[in-house]
């Protein structure tokens, strides 16, 4: 089975990168193949490129982890979110058909207005607040509308050893400041991106053995903090490996705090359909801090 994957300097494309480089998963009857695309191989922006790489490969599977992620930014880049996040994921979307590929999406908590008080499942409604969740969300819409072979997995608040995440800014902001101040009304469940990578190679052999349940599934953290929890958990795990702590850490509401993008007040997953369907176990979102401070700190 060949597979492909769209964004591999991200978060999820490199641990994508590291798992599928560690171990080739198999199945009973099929070995796999895997090609990880960057924006030079495959810009999202460019239709003919998108094409070419179905032309050229003719992918069993598509793991589409690129996006425009820029929550913030995406405000005053509304065109170019919307490009990357939905047009291109429709394009994506309609060649999978066409090809007889597989999609495997992913999708964000942000399609959520945040009113909920109980873990989101994939049925409730969606409200997205800002552009960034807009686009996602016209994404997810647009890949259920060509009715190709699809699995959109929403995930959240994705750290990881790679790229730009919360847990990265924090160890910084830990190093230079004595205090810092962390939203504590706003809640979620974080995610581990190795976790998220391994999630989405396990439902591979389904793939290989046409036993896959196509369909949207929330994959994320196994409990709900705010940020100002989560700060307080990297900060413990940090000062465990004599790492430098802000002195003072302070609970401060999102008014104290204003952001271009208006955040949900509340939009943690249910992860209960996905890790029942695929016998899988949930981000220990904890042990995932441990092992990126691990890594970073080599
Ligand atoms: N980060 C989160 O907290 C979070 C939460 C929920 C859901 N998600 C979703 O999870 C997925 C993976 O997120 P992530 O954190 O791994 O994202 P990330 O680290 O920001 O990576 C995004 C990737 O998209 C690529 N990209 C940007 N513009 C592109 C273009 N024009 N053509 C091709 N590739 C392009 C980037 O490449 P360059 O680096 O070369 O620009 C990068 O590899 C995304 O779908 C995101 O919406 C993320």
């Amino acid at each position: 089975m060949k597979i492909i994957v769209l964004g591999r300097s991200g978060q999820l494309g490199q641990c994508l990168l590291e798992q599928f480089s560690s171990s080739e998963p198999q199945s009973n009857d099929a070995t796999f193949t895997t090609q990880l695309f960057g924006k030079s191989e495959c810009d999202l922006t460019n239709f003919h490129q998108i094409r070419e790489v179905f032309l050229t490969h003719s992918p069993d599977v598509i793991i589409n982890a690129a996006a425009y992620t820029a929550v913030d930014a995406a405000e005053d880049n509304a065109v170019l979110a919307d490009n990357l996040n939905h047009k291109a994921v429709s394009l994506l979307a309609e060649l999978c058909y066409e090809f007889d590929s597989v999609l495997i999406h992913i999708s964000t908590d942000y399609v959520f207005d945040g009113r909920g008080t109980t873990p989101y499942l994939e049925s409730a409604p969606t409200a997205p607040q800002g552009v960034y969740g807009t686009t996602k969300l016209l994404g997810e819409q647009a890949i259920a509308a060509t009715k190709c072979k699809q699995i959109i997995i929403r995930s959240a608040w994705i750290f990881s050893e790679h790229g730009s995440n919360f847990l990265k800014t924090m160890l910084r902001l830990g190093d230079e400041r004595d205090h810092i101040r962390v939203v504590d009304d706003q809640y979620g469940t974080p995610t581990y991106a190795q976790d998220l990578a391994r999630a989405i190679i396990e439902i591979l052999p389904y793939i290989a053995n046409k036993t896959c349940p196509w369909g949207t599934y929330h994959y994320a953290g196994n409990s709900t903090v705010s940020w100002f929890e989560f700060a307080q958990q990297i900060f413990s795990s940090a000062k465990a490996l004599s790492l430098k702590t802000p002195e003072k850490l302070s609970a401060i509401a999102t008014t104290e705090y204003p952001t271009p993008a208006p955040r949900p007040a509340y939009s943690a997953l249910s992860t209960e359909l996905f890790t029942g369907t695929f016998a899988m176990k949930p981000s220990d979102w904890r042990a995932g801090i441990d092992r990126t401070l691990a890594k970073v700190t080599k």
